[in-house]
């Protein structure tokens, strides 16, 4: 495969043995001493536009921030530039950078050849004209050739989106109403989806607030990467009016937090198809960083749907598209008539020439750089390198990668699983789960904050994205800085259920 952008596969088991280590231990982190004299003194002096900023936003924005992915700890840092492998805050501090906006900037933030080619259009024709431009045509001709299961493609808003879309098409073209979904991943956040989000078997306890029952009531968890229970639900489902479709992450929940063995997407296509459900592969995250074939293209899996975001439109905004066979697909034609159930979709600034051109143009750059290798290979150099640290400074922390999707779990905050765990049966037990839970997501917060005080910006502490500005030097010198934190760890005495 051309273009791969994952070098290796790691055994699930391995992985999950070491997070399971990770988590029947009590918390490691950041000392006390070098948390307030050190980390929070950087905050208070050498942030201070940042720390301004957010006073006054708080009064304006609810949180204070508006996109989820804002670190909070001590407080947001307010970015001014982004610039390649780096960003720089409101102060001018300079931060590599491993947040990537959370995934959509394969080529590096701000990449010039996508930039020129936006302005050039927006000088031309603005950002919308609600009419057909050739730059729809040409994204959905260049995914065509890349994932040639994609033979049809309709660009949407956002990740959140196309997955409603991509449910609706599901169910029209099999007349079933059930979706199963994979515990703990994330596949946005509509109604149906809010269901057993970051954490398997978490169901509707964690996050479906404000969400009726009714919503998810069609929605079915089953827990990563085991087949035996998709294999039940599917059977179970059989006998409620069949399953429309299964979702996946292809790399596992939550961009691969819980990995999968490298068989399972085979694995659900053959459920799928004995069970004549449409297996939906979200590549949100996945596609055109871990290959410009996506995870269908590594896995060598073709799902009936793919689901898009993020680089899908070059790290610019409304990112997000639905495509498949044509069968499928065509169950969303605009204007025309579909000659069967009509899925209905749309936007008044979804598929703009503005998001289709940087969109087509970043994957043709993707090509050209070959980026998705590289930045695997940046990915396994950050990777060795946390591994080889952990050990010096024997620390249980994990460290894994999918490529340019790294995973560092310090705390094991998202290693929780309620799968077991009979709601009705083990409230108490469950309750001090959760709470042990945001024990350990605060301390992982606090090892985030401690990161980026050493000019590290990762995704919550705990995952970060390579790219193709990554080169092994500033790899290496990422290593320094999270050396330097890595000298200040002890184990403490929280984090245990008791
Ligand atoms: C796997 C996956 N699916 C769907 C989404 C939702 O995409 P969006 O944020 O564009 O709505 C995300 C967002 O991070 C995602 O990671």
């Amino acid at each position: 495969m051309n273009n791969c952008g994952i070098s290796r596969w790691d055994d699930p088991r391995e992985i999950n043995a070491r997070l399971k280590k990770l988590t029947s231990q009590p918390i490691w982190e950041v000392n006390d001493d070098y948390y307030e004299n050190v980390i929070l003194k950087y905050y208070d002096e050498k942030c201070t536009k940042s720390h301004a900023i957010f006073e006054e936003s708080q009064k304006y924005i609810p949180g204070g921030v508006q996109h989820n992915l804002a670190f909070n700890k001590p407080f947001p840092m307010c970015m001014a530039k982004a610039e390649g492998p780096y960003l720089y805050d409101k102060d001018g501090n300079k931060y590599i950078d491993f947040l990537q906006a959370g995934g959509p900037t394969i080529l590096g933030s701000n990449y010039p050849v996508v930039r020129d080619k936006v302005i050039e259009l927006l000088q031309e024709c603005g950002p919308v004209t609600g009419l057909l431009h050739e730059s729809e045509m040409l994204i959905a001709r260049e995914i065509h050739k890349h994932m040639p299961n994609v033979e049809m493609f309709r660009m949407l808003g956002s990740g959140t989106e196309s997955v409603m879309a991509a449910l609706r098409i599901a169910r029209i073209a099999t007349g079933h109403k059930r979706i199963i979904k994979v515990g703990g991943a994330y596949h946005g956040w509509s109604d149906q989806m809010v269901y057993g989000l970051k954490i398997p078997g978490s169901r509707s306890f964690l996050e479906s607030h404000g969400i009726p029952r009714s919503c998810y009531k069609l929605t079915d968890e089953v827990r990563p990467n085991d087949l035996n229970m998709m294999e039940t639900m599917l059977k179970l489902n059989k006998l409620r009016g069949g399953t429309a479709a299964v979702i996946i992450e292809p790399v596992g929940p939550e961009s691969g937090t819980r990995p999968v063995a490298k068989s399972y997407n085979k694995g659900v296509r053959q459920l799928c198809d004995r069970y004549g459900a449409l297996l939906i592969f979200d590549e949100v995250v996945t596609g055109f960083r871990v290959g410009l074939s996506g995870a269908q293209g590594y896995f060598d899996v073709a799902p009936d749907l793919t689901v898009f975001g993020k680089i899908v439109a070059g790290g610019y905004p409304a990112a997000g598209g639905v495509g498949g066979k044509k069968e499928y697909a065509g169950l969303m034609a605009a204007g025309l008539a579909t000659g069967k159930h009509r899925a209905y979709v749309g936007g008044t600034l979804s598929a703009n020439p503005m998001s289709c051109l940087a969109g087509y143009t970043a994957i043709q750059e993707i090509e050209r750089t070959n980026a998705c290798e590289i930045a695997g290979k940046m990915g396994d150099r950050l990777t060795d390198g946390l591994k080889e640290l952990l050990d010096r400074y024997g620390l249980p922390f994990v460290a894994y990668n999918q490529g340019s999707i790294c995973h560092l779990e310090c705390t094991g905050a998202m290693s929780f699983d309620f799968s077991s765990m009979n709601v009705a049966k083990s409230a108490v037990g469950l309750l001090r789960n959760k709470e042990m839970m945001y024990v350990r997501k605060d301390s992982m917060e606090r090892m985030g904050a401690a990161y980026m005080a050493n000019g590290i910006v990762t995704l919550a502490g705990s995952r970060m994205y390579t790219s193709l500005a990554d080169t092994p030097e500033i790899i290496d010198e990422a290593l320094n800085r999270f050396e330097e934190v890595f000298k200040h760890v002890a184990k403490t005495g929280k984090g245990l259920v008791k």
